[in-house]
């Protein structure tokens, strides 16, 4: 049995290529269909209730895709809208957090886990909340949780600037609390952040374990194919669109350096606003 749907992929933008890019490694036979909600970026500094109706919206645009499964790759609209979304949706929905929490509680060692978001997924407490419950699960005890918001790191990956001496100092300012606080792990709790990792990770100090939610999620994707019995198995080439709701042309130029391989092309203008929700 082979199910060639796609996968659904949503992001506010383009950082959620970071999570396509951990997909298409880790199940390159499945066909993906990706949506950045460029025109309305950031998520990050928006209200709860704009983010549920973004969410939704986004979502109906990939259920009229016929997409087999919807993947958030935003860790704001995973903290603000996975409930809603998962309420509603016609088709598994797989969120960022709980994975990234997950990979968080295996790898510290002294129990100091630091989180770095948006200030929306900071000020939602979800991540935190994830953290915890996958420690009680795991039975960890002690467990000790440092938040911190690096709203810049966002302008600081979109305008390419990775490896420059603005990141570093930015980097050095925000992650100052994590490093006095001695956190072990350090989960990059938004999509955008792996882009600076290099950055992040010589402030931090080589024995600090950077978590990249994108590869966690995939993992999570490959496995949820396998318990619905809904992974291709076609030896075809896989279906690869990308949609965005602002310019086609700018997308692709600012999605390149994001998605490394498999440079997105034919990319077309499609807006969600269109759709009705109530929220
Ligand atoms: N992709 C978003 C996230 O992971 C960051 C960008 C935004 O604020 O929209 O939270």
């Amino acid at each position: 049995m082979t199910d060639k749907r796609p996968i659904g992929v949503f992001d506010s933008g383009i950082g959620g290529l970071t999570v396509l890019r951990e997909i298409w490694e880790a199940v390159p036979q499945e066909g993906t269909v990706y949506f950045g909600d460029n025109s309305r970026t950031p998520y990050g500094t928006k209200s709860r209730s704009t983010v549920i109706k973004y969410s939704l919206q986004n979502m109906k645009f990939l259920e009229s895709k016929d997409v087999k499964m919807i993947v958030v790759a935003c860790n704001t609209a995973s903290a603000y809208a996975y409930e809603e979304l998962k309420k509603r949706a016609k088709v598994p929905v797989v969120e960022v957090v709980t994975p990234g929490a997950d990979v968080a509680c295996r790898a510290t060692k002294n129990g100091k886990i630091g989180i770095i978001a948006t200030k929306a997924t900071v000020s939602t407490g979800v991540y935190k909340a994830a953290v915890e419950k996958r420690a009680a699960e795991l039975g960890l005890e002690n467990i000790e949780i440092f938040q911190q918001a690096c709203p810049l790191f966002v302008s600081l990956a979109e305008e390419g600037w990775w490896n420059t001496e603005v990141a570093r100092l930015t980097a050095e300012e925000y992650l100052k609390p994590l490093k006095e606080a001695h956190v072990d792990t350090l989960v990059m709790a938004c999509t955008h952040y792996p882009l600076l990792s290099k950055v992040i990770q010589e402030v931090m100090g080589e024995d600090v374990v950077l978590i990249n939610t994108g590869e966690a999620t995939a993992k999570v994707v490959k496995e949820l194919l396998a318990k619905e019995g809904t992974a291709s198995e076609s030896l075809e080439s896989p279906v690869r669109e990308f949609y965005t709701s602002d310019e086609p042309a700018l997308f692709e130029q600012v999605a390149t350096p994001f998605l490394g391989a498999g440079l997105p092309s034919g990319t077309k203008h499609f807006t969600t606003d269109r759709y009705e929700v109530t929220v």
